[in-house]
């Protein structure tokens, strides 16, 4: 049996010189005897013919929306309810700018917006056009609303620039739709994430609180829902919105996240320590406003528990995964804290002022586990949240094997 046996898959393709590798794509997906169906846009045929794509798919190339004979043998709308799975490979800025709007100006959007089967962008472009600003916003909106964007990669690209802005190469693509259409490569995995700051109060209007703003452990949570995970998200006060298909708890003390936590950790088979947890409380909270009647006023502090490494000291522990803030040192101490802690693996990145971290849009981080690490160089927290998640879902893999056997 082949992997994607009578599975449908429309591949859509867009103007770009990654086109070329759609012709490849399609005929992998057609060697593990997929049904493929291209629909291609104008400028797409300026770096393909749809005679090539019509030869590897065996399927005519549908380009135009008010094609009679082709509307007549499957109109845009049956081509729309007839995939399981849609696939623009390569996505264009312009076909992201076009989605993210809701236009329906050629026949591939058009199918886009009436389809209701999963809709993936591998995007394609040039490094300096997948950084702007209107592409990050775009790329925002879709992922948001739920549409998978896998890639791009980084390298040296046909304008002879490098950075991030390759299409995923065809083989990784065609893993990836296998994953996809089985229900991904975490379907029936419980993933448990805790991200944000925590607020300890002090009195009614006063609190001890951090510069997280739950940016990572969001992006981590969509992530892991992208790959079928189903995923419950314990999150402290923070201005993000909830990622389609992950169950939300909002908390505000620390205390109040590990009552969540361990009230969730039994369904889980990951779980992944994202916040900065406050590691002291007021041992006194006042309950009405404290009037500045001293010149020096003292709060005593009281530790808080350490929630990361109370799930890791479960029998048995979910796969564990914290996060090391530093501000200097970071691999040091962070490889400190995987061993104190006793997890599973440990993301280490630098904050303060100048290496950002907290409440900036990009991140790096280094990966530790025992044995090995990995560097994750710095990129959009989306992109870096998607990375993270391969690396996991590897481990845990790794070691759920070696427990079965
Ligand atoms: N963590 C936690 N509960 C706490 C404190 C931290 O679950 N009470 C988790 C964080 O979510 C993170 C990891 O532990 O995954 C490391 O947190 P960090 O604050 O950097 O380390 P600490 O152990 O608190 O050490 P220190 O503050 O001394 O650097």
């Amino acid at each position: 049996m082949s992997r994607l046996d009578a599975r449908r898959i429309l591949i859509g393709v867009t103007g770009g010189i990654a086109a070329y590798k759609s012709a490849e794509l399609i005929r992998l997906l057609r060697k593990e005897n997929a049904e493929v169906r291209v629909v291609m846009t104008p400028a797409a045929s300026e770096f393909i013919t749809p005679m090539t794509l019509q030869a590897l798919s065996g399927n005519p190339v549908r380009q135009s929306l008010f094609d009679q004979a082709h509307e007549a043998a499957m109109g845009h709308i049956e081509l729309a309810r007839w995939a399981d799975l849609i696939l623009v490979a390569p996505g264009s800025a312009d076909f992201m700018a076009r989605i993210a709007h809701g236009l329906a100006n050629d026949l591939l959007t058009t199918l886009c917006l009436a389809a209701e089967a999963p809709l993936v962008i591998a995007p394609a472009m040039n490094q300096a056009m997948w950084r702007n600003a209107a592409t990050q916003a775009n790329r925002q909106t879709l992922v948001e609303r739920g549409i998978l964007i896998w890639g791009p990669d980084e390298g040296s690209q046909a304008c002879g620039e490098t950075g991030l802005g390759r299409m995923l190469e065809p083989t990784e693509l065609l893993d990836r739709t296998v994953d996809q259409l089985s229900g991904g490569r975490l379907s029936g995995v419980g993933v448990l994430l805790t991200a944000g700051p925590t607020r300890e109060p002090i009195d009614p209007v006063r609190f001890i609180g951090n510069r997280s703003s739950g940016k990572m452990g969001f992006s981590l949570a969509r992530a892991f829902a992208a790959a079928g995970a189903r995923v419950v998200l314990v999150s402290g006060p923070v201005a993000q919105s909830t990622p389609v298909g992950v169950q939300r708890i909002d908390v505000e003390t620390a205390a109040e996240m590990h009552v969540a936590v361990m009230d969730q950790v039994a369904a889980c088979d990951i779980f992944v320590a994202c916040a900065a947890v406050a590691d002291y409380r007021p041992v006194e909270v006042h309950d009405q406003k404290i009037k500045k009647l001293e010149e020096q006023l003292d709060i005593r502090l009281e530790r808080n528990p350490d929630i990361l490494a109370g799930v890791a000291a479960l029998q048995p522990p979910p796969f564990t995964v914290g996060f090391a803030a530093e501000t200097h040192r970071p691999v040091e101490y962070a490889e400190q804290k995987r061993r104190n802690k006793r997890v599973d693996m440990i993301a280490a990145n630098l904050v303060g002022a100048a290496e950002g971290g907290f409440e900036r849009d990009e991140n790096a981080l280094t990966v530790l586990w025992d044995g090995g690490d990995l560097e994750l160089p710095m990129s959009d927290k989306g992109v870096l949240a998607e990375r993270l998640v391969t690396v996991i879902a590897e481990h845990y893999e790794q070691k759920y094997r070696t427990e079965n056997t």
